[in-house]
């Protein structure tokens, strides 16, 4: 686990992007660029206080790294507590906001062939990857698609226009609108499936060639994407998602109302130091456990970020949901703290693995 720290970050710069949307600029002190040195499409997560309570909230940096600031883009949601929270703050007013987390990253210098897929705000942590992989890797070619609603709406225009300009020969970029009417027809509507073997059929993307595709956008599109990349022999592990937000499963919630809901003894180790609690199949974990003065990582509370992955070092637990554990990581006994339900009585788990 990389510890999660918060840190006191100045605003630097609060502008419009589009209608819905907003660039935040963070400076960073000189003591705090190694912290904050990240890898293109991480995130870090905010903590702020709103209505008498705290909440964290997570943002891909869509900045590239090793700058004196970082950036997010956000979405402004109707009434949602970080959008409202964001009206209140001005330039240099100070937030909180924790050391970069997430693997939705390159995982090799040698990656060349990028496919990038985003629909609406899933362009922030791609925009990070795509800066800097065409600024450092002279090799690399990289195919973008990037769906919205009109072209007002299209978040990073400008900047991608310029790489287009300045890439001219290794960024082919394809926008998509779905209520804005394009003259070439294909352009028309969401990234499906369909679009995708298009594009492969009149090579303009060699499927068989991609060192990496990242997709980043809402759950159906990107588990229809991800199957029919795997159908199309692309190999599961260069295929990296990033969810931003999933509707509360109705279903998952009534399942776990109805188990039992005896005790179960949790052990962690964190930190190097051991402790306990007791809570039930119902209980949320993250409440539990500050409940009982310890602090575990956590951001989306809700397993899409992974920022409270641990692993079961003994016992039996499962997980409500997943959205951001790799089969691998499951099978080794990772889960995501935040989706902990108790099955044994007792319950060791380590957050200081990583
Ligand atoms: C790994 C990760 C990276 C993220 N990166 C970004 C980013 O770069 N930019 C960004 O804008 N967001 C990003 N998010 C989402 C972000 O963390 C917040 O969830 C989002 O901004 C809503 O927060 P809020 O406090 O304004 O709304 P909340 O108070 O949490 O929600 C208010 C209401 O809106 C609904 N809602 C929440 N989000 C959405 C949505 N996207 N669409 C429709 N309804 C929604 C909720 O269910 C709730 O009913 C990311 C999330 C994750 C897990
Ligand atoms: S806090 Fe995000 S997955 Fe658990």
């Amino acid at each position: 686990m990389v510890k999660q720290t918060f840190y006191d970050l100045k605003i630097n710069s609060i502008k419009r992007e589009t209608a819905g949307s907003s660039r935040i600029k963070f400076s960073l002190p000189n003591s705090l660029h190694e912290k904050f040195n990240h890898k293109p499409g991480q995130y870090i997560s905010i903590r702020f206080n709103m209505k008498e309570d705290d909440h964290t909230r997570t943002y891909s940096i869509s900045s590239e790294p090793n700058k004196n600031f970082i950036e997010i883009g956000v979405k402004h949601i109707k009434n949602g507590m970080f959008s409202e929270f964001l009206k209140t703050k001005k330039i240099e007013d100070v937030v909180q906001i924790s050391n970069p987390d997430g693997s939705f990253v390159v995982n090799s210098e040698h990656a060349n062939h990028l496919l990038l897929i985003a629909a609406g705000s899933g362009i922030t942590p791609i925009m990070s990857i795509l800066k800097s992989t065409l600024r450092r890797n002279n090799k690399s070619r990289i195919t973008l698609l990037f769906s919205n609603k009109t072209y007002a709406d299209m978040m990073y225009k400008t900047e991608i226009q310029d790489l287009k300009d300045k890439y001219l020969d290794r960024l082919l970029v394809f926008n998509f609108f779905s209520r804005e009417i394009q003259s070439t027809e294909f352009l028309n509507g969401r990234i499906t499936r369909d679009k995708i073997a298009y594009l492969s059929d009149a090579n303009l993307i060699d499927l068989e060639d991609l060192d990496q595709c990242f997709i980043c956008g809402p759950l159906d599109m990107t588990k229809s994407l991800q199957s029919y990349l795997k159908d199309k022999g692309v190999a599961e592990k260069k295929i990296m998602t990033e969810l931003f937000f999933v509707a509360t499963d109705k279903n998952i919630e009534d399942i776990s109302q109805s188990l039992d809901t005896g005790e179960s003894k949790i052990e962690l180790l964190i930190d190097g130091s051991k402790k306990s609690f007791l809570m039930s199949k119902n209980d949320d974990f993250i409440d539990k456990a500050n409940q009982n003065g310890i602090n575990v990582p956590y951001s989306c509370k809700n397993g899409m970020c992974a920022t409270c992955r641990c692993k079961v070092s003994s016992g039996e637990a499962r997980m409500k949901k997943n959205y951001s554990l790799e089969e691998w990581e499951i099978k080794k006994g990772f889960v995501l703290s935040c989706q902990l339900e108790p099955i044994d009585k007792e319950i060791s788990l380590d957050f200081d693995i990583i």
